[in-house]
């Protein structure tokens, strides 16, 4: 048995449930009434708390802002017909959490107090989960350094917070994207296997500069040669390539995603052949020239399945097939959806009922 983790509640006396739209929710932008932050110092972690969401006061001289000792998960809750309410694979997120908090000299979360945060929190909000196709409520732990220090040392002070708001699809269409040559995501030795807040901040100037030339997202590739496909934006990349399904391997240059990984444990499922290895950008153009790459997508809790329709490398824009008629995307989306919005059987045990 483990021990009920001891949370002050605070409730609002003002929902803004009432005043949102639910017909239009970008990813991101809504937030609902209440937020749970817990303390980290003198080794361990305390204050549980439950609060209206709203700002919080911070010295300006906290090292996660100076340094970057910050990092975050991203999750999904769903509610099912029934009126159910499931958290998809938390303890995925769990682990992930600690693996990004040790990468970053930071304290570990024990994985019980993580997943029953985020279960309590997301229990008092629940009406804040939409019920519509494609929605969810979107999940954000994250953790940040709290000595207000301006040494270049690991804080022995830190904050765990959790976020959560209705969401919508991230993508919208099949995405135009391009295979990055210069800029680099992550380098062998590096931290893109932790999900650092500073790893997204270096790809902001990239990702724009691929927007202004007209393109919805990043190909990241090795850091050495750029001879290889290491991760999509901020999501997984997946190929159907002659009929094997392929990504990079999670190594230190890649995050290992859930969604990543289910998509991997589905294509199993059903006889498919993968192969997590290398994937190199020759290989891959050459598919889009001779048709054998049959599928390209992003896959992340926030991209979910998210279709590619053109691949561009120097110069050259290569057109894939028509997103709607792939059969292996649109089954795992389906699939997918089917099983977290319950009308299907959870058979790997990946909802965590809250
Ligand atoms: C997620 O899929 O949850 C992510 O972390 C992507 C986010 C940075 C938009």
């Amino acid at each position: 048995m483990t021990e009920t983790l001891d949370i002050k509640i605070t409730k609002t006396n003002h929902s803004r449930l009432n005043e949102t739209d639910f017909n239009n929710l970008p990813f991101g932008k809504t937030f609902s009434d209440h937020m749970l932050m817990a303390d980290y110092a003198d080794g361990e972690w305390k204050n549980f708390e439950i609060l209206p969401y709203g700002p919080i006061e911070l010295s300006p001289a906290i090292s996660s802002l100076h340094y970057g000792q910050a990092f975050f998960e991203g999750i999904k809750a769903y509610k099912h017909a029934d009126g159910k309410v499931t958290i998809f694979r938390p303890d995925k997120n769990a682990v992930r959490f600690n693996k990004s908090a040790e990468r970053l000299c930071m304290p570990e979360l024990p994985e019980e107090m993580f997943i029953q945060s985020i279960a309590a929190l997301v229990d008092i909000d629940r009406d804040w989960i939409p019920g519509k196709a494609n929605h969810a409520l979107y999940i954000r732990p994250f953790m940040f350094a709290t000595d207000p220090y301006l040494g270049v040392a690991p804080s022995s002070t830190y904050k765990y917070m959790v976020l959560i708001g209705p969401t919508g699809p991230y993508f919208s269409k099949a995405l135009r994207v391009k295979i990055e040559t210069h800029y680099t995501r992550a380098a062998e030795g590096g931290m893109g296997y932790a999900k650092a807040a500073g790893n997204y901040g270096s790809s902001m100037l990239p990702a724009r500069k691929a927007t202004e030339e007209g393109f919805d997202q990043l190909i990241w590739t090795d850091a050495k040669e750029h001879a290889f496909i290491e991760e999509m934006g901020a999501a997984n990349a997946m190929f159907l390539l002659d009929g094997t399904l392929i990504t990079a391997e999670a190594k230190d240059t890649i995050l290992d995603g859930v969604t990543r990984d289910t998509v991997i444990a589905l294509a199993k499922d059903w006889g498919i052949p993968v192969e997590e290895r290398m994937v190199s950008v020759a290989e891959i153009i050459e598919g889009a020239k001779n048709g054998k790459l049959t599928d390209a997508f992003g896959a992340g809790t926030a991209a979910t399945i998210a279709p590619v329709g053109s691949i561009s490398y120097k110069g050259e824009e290569y057109f894939l097939n028509d997103p709607e008629k792939r059969e292996f995307s649109n089954l795992v989306f389906k699939t997918l959806n089917a099983i977290k919005y319950g009308t299907e059987e959870d058979t790997h045990g990946w909802n965590y009922i809250v």
